[in-house]
């Protein structure tokens, strides 16, 4: 995508900006995680708490294998290369060069994947985009949201890699090694409160959802000032064009907020509902490609966490949109690579 370009180019000017308050993440670690870890066997000494934990986050609520997992001939993951890396990101610069980026092997194999890197390298390229090599990656891989994580999250997300089984899949090298410099991790104090006061019963429940959507939906459903310029005057109030694979049709996100324009008309459980089917209330349609819910991805959610966003969404303050339709953006799909 084009758009990673100018993400690059800004981030070089712009110094990174420190994550300044990032104030509800610990409460990450007190969601309970939906499933048992299935994902191997694992180091004895790991705590399989947190293994479950990143199991839960990796497949459920942040969807790593979105990018990180290849598909098979029926656009259905393709469970044999499990997290083992992707097909690529074809996008243009403005001078016409296709550039073609790979999400790359994450299993625990020591040459092809993770297996090698400290947790501290694998921490690093999660939330502020610097590999093992300290080469910077492009921002397709959200780690400006990931750095609004806890630091029991991002542990969990590393124990669990660490269980995945190794596979020597080869992830072919990008076109263009690097950005330059990574992109600006997002400021947590951009990301709205609750509306609700203190005193509020649901007021816990909603702000344990700003922590979930500050890692898992921010990043699709802020408008672009710029393309890879989110603008955090208006945030969730959708508008991005995006799509996280070559093989997936654009899509524009749309407004979460509670307007007339968004999601007024929809209680907590509408969004729940919506999320767990992958469906959009009342008409039943079967959401775009590019959203991540449904079985096996977001709709998998507990619950619990499925009410904490709904709440949060419910809760934070109304901002008037244009009305999104899902679908191609002509003049991005034009500029696609392949
Ligand atoms: C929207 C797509 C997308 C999602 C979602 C995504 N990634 Fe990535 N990730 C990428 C791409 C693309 C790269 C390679 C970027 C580059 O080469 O500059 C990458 C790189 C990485 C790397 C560096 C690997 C290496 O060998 O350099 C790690 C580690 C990583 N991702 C972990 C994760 C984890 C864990 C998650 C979920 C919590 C995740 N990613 C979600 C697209 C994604
Ligand atoms: C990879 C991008 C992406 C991520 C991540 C994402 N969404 Fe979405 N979402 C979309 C797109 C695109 C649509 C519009 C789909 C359509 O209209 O068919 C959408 C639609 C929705 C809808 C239906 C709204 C409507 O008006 O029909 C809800 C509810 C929703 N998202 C909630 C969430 C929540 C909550 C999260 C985080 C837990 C999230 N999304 C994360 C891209 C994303």
């Amino acid at each position: 995508m084009k758009n990673f370009i100018r993400v690059a180019l800004l981030a070089t000017f712009a110094s990174s900006v420190a994550m300044a308050a990032c104030s509800s993440g610990g409460t990450g670690g007190t969601s309970t995680a939906g499933t048992s870890g299935t994902g191997g066997s694992g180091g004895g000494t790991m705590n399989a708490a947190s293994v479950a934990r990143g199991k839960y986050l990796v497949d459920n609520l942040l969807a790593c294998g979105e990018c990180h997992t290849p598909v098979d001939a029926n656009g259905k993951p393709d469970k044999t290369k499990y997290l083992a890396g992707s097909r690529s990101y074809d996008f243009k610069t403005s001078m016409g060069d296709i550039v073609s980026v790979y999400a790359e092997n994450l299993t625990s194999d020591k040459v092809e994947g993770v297996g090698d890197w400290s947790d501290d390298l694998v921490k690093g390229a999660i939330t502020k985009g610097i590999d093992d090599v300290q080469v910077p990656l492009w921002p397709i891989m959200p780690y400006p949201e990931y750095a609004l994580m806890s630091s029991q999250d991002v542990q969990a997300i590393v124990d669990y890699l660490r269980t995945v089984a190794p596979s020597k899949n080869v992830v072919p090298p990008d076109t263009y090694p690097n950005p330059g410099s990574p992109a600006a991790t997002v400021n947590g104090s951009k990301i709205p409160h609750t509306t609700l006061p203190k005193t509020d019963p649901d007021y816990a429940s909603a702000e344990r959802g700003r922590y979930l959507a500050s890692i898992a939906c921010v990043n699709c459903h802020t408008p672009e000032l710029a393309p890879g310029l989110p603008d955090f005057t208006k945030p969730f109030a959708g508008g991005r064009t995006y799509r996280s694979r070559s093989d997936v049709g654009f899509s524009t996100s749309t407004n979460l907020t509670p307007d007339a324009t968004g999601l007024a008309g929809w209680s907590v459980a509408d969004i729940a509902e919506s999320i767990k089917t992958n469906t959009e209330k009342g008409t039943k349609r079967p959401l775009c490609d590019t959203m991540p819910g449904g079985p096996g991805r977001m709709g998998d959610l507990t619950d619990g966490d499925l009410t904490d966003l709904g709440t949060y969404l419910h809760t934070i303050p109304a901002i008037k949109s244009a009305v999104y339709q899902c679908g191609m953006d002509a003049s991005d799909a034009g500029a696609d690579g392949g």
